[in-house]
């Protein structure tokens, strides 16, 4: 059975992460790292949860040591956006954490999950089906910090056996825990609007293509990958992933099938339009398809209906 250490247990991924983990291996044997608030309803009754600093190696090697930990999901983060503002912070928690978790891992002989993103692309990079390996020039802090992500952990796998590996993400889309300061949030942010009948002001253009993956997908994939036959992985860090990519019109336009009403004008930011303009349009992610069997669940009607009927429910029950 496996014991597995969260660090970033109320973020975005983490939140969903931690309940989904808990329901397959155990209450008992998931540890649930956090930093920040949120907690969830219930957080600390669930199981076992610890503060945890992932730019302080003692507190993660603390936390693997006392509760006999064989696995980390390493989900601490600053997201694109935030990092151009603040490059120090995207660099130390980027970087920072995940030095500091590969070394624990390594100690310890823990696998390790990590996530890459589109960002690790940058604009000389083919933008439609990008490739499995293909150039890899981000032109932000954030893409920066994950390409190192990607070799540093091919680095340790290489050398001292680190059982690493990682998928590259789009934006995620899920109606629990919002993103904060990411350029694809937008995607998440429109739902919101839509279903309290206001506005959304798009920050990005109409015909800014990016990849996107609808929560319960992206939960599948780290499982999946982290439950995967390690002599059928080619690569490891870090396998491009996709589940749909669209544009904001496409978006609108699958809302307003529910919301006929329902208004979006353009609002450009201009960071954001950049740092989207320089990631791709559509990952080709065939080799995650073939190495461990990655199949998405939902395209953007689906993923539409099941945002629409989850915020519903939940946004009504908060009025
Ligand atoms: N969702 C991330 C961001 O926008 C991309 O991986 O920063």
């Amino acid at each position: 059975m496996k014991k597995i250490l969260i660090i970033g247990s109320t973020g975005q991924i983490g939140s969903e992460l931690s309940v989904r983990v808990r329901s397959i291996y155990g209450d008992n044997n998931v540890v649930c790292g956090y930093y920040a608030p949120p907690f969830p309803e219930g957080f600390f009754e669930a199981g076992p949860a610890i503060k945890i600093d992932a730019q302080q190696i003692k507190q993660i090697a603390d936390a693997v040591r006392k509760y006999d930990i064989d696995t980390i999901y390493n989900l601490a983060a600053i997201l694109s956006a935030t990092a151009e503002k603040n490059p120090k912070l995207g660099w130390d928690v980027g970087v920072g954490s995940l030095m500091n978790c590969l070394d624990v891992a390594r100690d310890y002989k823990c696998g390790l999950f990590t996530p890459s993103s589109i960002g690790a692309f940058g604009p000389n990079t083919p933008k439609d089906n990008t490739p499995q390996d293909t150039i890899q020039r981000p032109t932000t802090v954030y893409g920066i910090t994950k390409v190192l992500g990607e070799l540093v952990s091919d680095y340790y796998f290489e050398h001292w056996q680190v059982n690493t590996r990682s998928v590259r993400f789009p934006g995620l889309i899920s109606n629990v825990t919002l993103p904060g300061g990411g350029t694809t949030d937008y995607a998440v942010e429109i739902f919101y609007k839509a279903v309290k009948g206001e506005v959304f002001e798009c920050p990005v253009k109409a015909g800014t293509f990016m990849d996107m993956m609808y929560m319960p997908d992206a939960l599948d994939a780290m499982i999946h990958l982290m439950e995967a036959n390690p002599e059928k992985l080619i690569h490891r860090n870090s396998f491009n992933v996709t589940a749909m990519s669209f544009d904001p019109e496409m978006l609108y336009a699958a809302i307003k099938k529910y919301y006929p009403n329902f208004k979006m004008v353009y609002n450009i930011d201009p960071l954001k339009q950049a740092i989207a303009d320089s990631w791709p349009n559509k990952l080709d992610d065939s080799c995650a398809r073939k190495e461990w069997g990655w199949q998405p669940h939902y395209d953007l009607d689906k993923m539409t209906a099941d945002m629409i009927s989850k915020l519903s429910g939940k946004l009504s029950s908060r009025a």
